[in-house]
């Protein structure tokens, strides 16, 4: 049984003077509109164009997978991910939502019967630095992980940590602490693995970096860190299977995708918040905005015609951000269109029990939790934004577990891929970020390549 259900009830006009769609809409024109959107997506993938929507079902790749990961077991107290963007964002939302690695214990703590799993995705030399040097080199996997192979940034992380383990463990023992996942054939990092004889997975070619995060991207540290990837992927074929109808209001991610778009190409909303009412799912709002963003903000159509399209997703926290962005959400611009996620059932709901003194701000009526009371934060907020006339939307997860994690994925994955077609754009590249990469192999001096113009350091524009 599904454990997602999406609730787009704060986005329709059903009651006297409400603002909103139209729900005969929904079996109408948006219907229309998203039934195109759904052939164009199915004919990618007939031209096997949208790898993703078969990973749940990639059963030989998930099993070589689980094997390279079982190497692992006894053998490292940590595992460290190097990577960037969607290399990096998968596997942070894996680790964070199920909560294996521990990253709270810190890397000197004792390890269990699976490595700790960090994620260094950033080039910061504070943040490396300081994970490095509370690692214990000889007890320490590094899986680098760069589909293209040839990312400045992982590259980087990579020389740092071969010299240093080449300095920790000697020069000889230094792959048997690396695996690559990359692409199958081409790139750097797949030559330089073939030249060194580091082991590798590959990362399929016709799945986009922001995609991957159900192929070895994102499954072979989770799987070591000892989540249950095969739950996950469940979850995704399950989800997979619901995206198969071409109904929009049987469709889950057809629903976010078009109530989406609408809402910015219609209402000008287009500021589009994810806000997870759940810690462990912070990491996975993060994972949808470079999703949303880098897909589907793009110059050019795909008639070829100017575009400049594109919503801006910004993540948030429930409840945190009530007493932050919610001021703002309320009575800011009305740009914005936001996209709850909430979990029903908690593990450990944490009874909130008696108050010390019987005054009115400490009274919670007997038998109150914590997750209730999460639970009644995001009713209260959707609903006063409802009333405020700012629109809504609410993925709810029965429970989050590794299978409702998989779907919740997919939901989004899906959604991307509808969003691009509806937007009128590719939602599989990302022409925009090649120039600054350009000039950073310029800044760097490297042949073939120029550095930014106006580069002086000493230019007069600056206070
Ligand atoms: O979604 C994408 O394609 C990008 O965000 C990439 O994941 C990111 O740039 C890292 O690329 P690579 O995996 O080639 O190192």
């Amino acid at each position: 049984m599904s454990a997602t259900t999406v609730d787009y009830r704060n986005l329709l006009a059903i009651g006297e003077g409400e603002e909103g769609v139209d729900p005969q809409r929904l079996t109408g024109d948006l219907a229309s509109r998203f039934r195109v959107a759904h052939e164009e997506v199915e004919r990618a993938r007939r031209d096997g164009c949208m790898g993703f929507f078969d990973l749940p079902r990639a059963a030989e790749a998930a099993a070589r997978v689980r094997r390279a990961a079982a190497g692992l077991r006894g053998r490292f107290d940590d595992l460290v991910v190097l990577g960037i963007g969607g290399s990096a964002l998968g596997t942070r939302t894996l680790r964070d939502a199920l909560g294996a690695g521990d990253p709270v214990r810190g890397p000197g703590a004792a390890a269990g019967p699976h490595p700790r799993l960090h994620v260094a995705d950033n080039i910061d030399p504070h943040s490396i630095g300081t994970l490095l040097d509370g690692l214990d080199m000889r007890r320490t996997f590094f899986n680098v992980v760069s589909k293209s192979g040839s990312t400045t940034e992982t590259l980087a992380q990579y020389v740092v940590v071969a010299e240093r383990l080449a300095g920790e463990v000697g020069p000889d023992q230094v792959r048997k602490h690396l695996l690559f996942t990359t692409d199958p054939e081409r790139g750097p990092l797949r030559a330089l693995a073939e030249a060194a004889g580091i082991p590798t997975l590959p990362v399929p070619r016709n799945v986009a970096g922001r995609f991957s995060v159900l192929s070895a991207v994102g499954l072979f540290p989770a799987a070591a860190a000892g989540l249950d990837v095969t739950a996950v992927l469940r979850g995704a074929a399950r989800m997979e299977r619901r995206c198969r109808t071409d109904e929009l209001t049987l469709n889950p991610a057809g629903v976010v995708a078009t109530l989406l778009y609408r809402a910015d190409v219609e209402c000008g909303q287009r500021v589009h918040v994810f806000m997870p009412y759940c810690d462990r799912l912070r990491s996975f709002a993060l994972w949808v905005q470079q999703l949303w963003g880098e897909s589907l903000g793009k110059a050019t159509g795909l008639d070829g015609r100017p575009a400049a399209t594109g919503p801006t997703p910004l993540p948030a926290a429930g409840a945190t951000d009530q007493h932050s962005l919610l001021q703002l959400f309320m009575e800011g611009p009305a740009d914005k269109v936001v996209c709850f996620v909430t979990v029903d059932a908690a593990d450990d709901p944490v009874p909130i029990g008696n108050a010390p003194a019987s005054w009115p701000a400490f009274e919670f009526p007997e038998g109150h939790t914590l997750n209730h009371l999460i639970t009644l934060e995001h009713a209260a907020t959707a609903a006063a934004l409802r009333t405020g006339g700012r629109p809504n939307l609410t993925v709810r997860l029965a429970r989050l577990d590794a299978e409702a994690l998989g779907e919740l994925i997919l939901l989004f994955q899906a959604a991307t891929a509808y969003a691009g077609f509806l937007y009128g754009v590719d939602p599989l590249t990302q022409p925009g970020v090649e120039l600054g990469k350009r000039y950073v192999h310029g800044l760097l001096g490297r042949s073939g390549y120029h550095p930014p113009p106006l580069e002086e350091a000493n230019h007069p524009w600056q206070v």
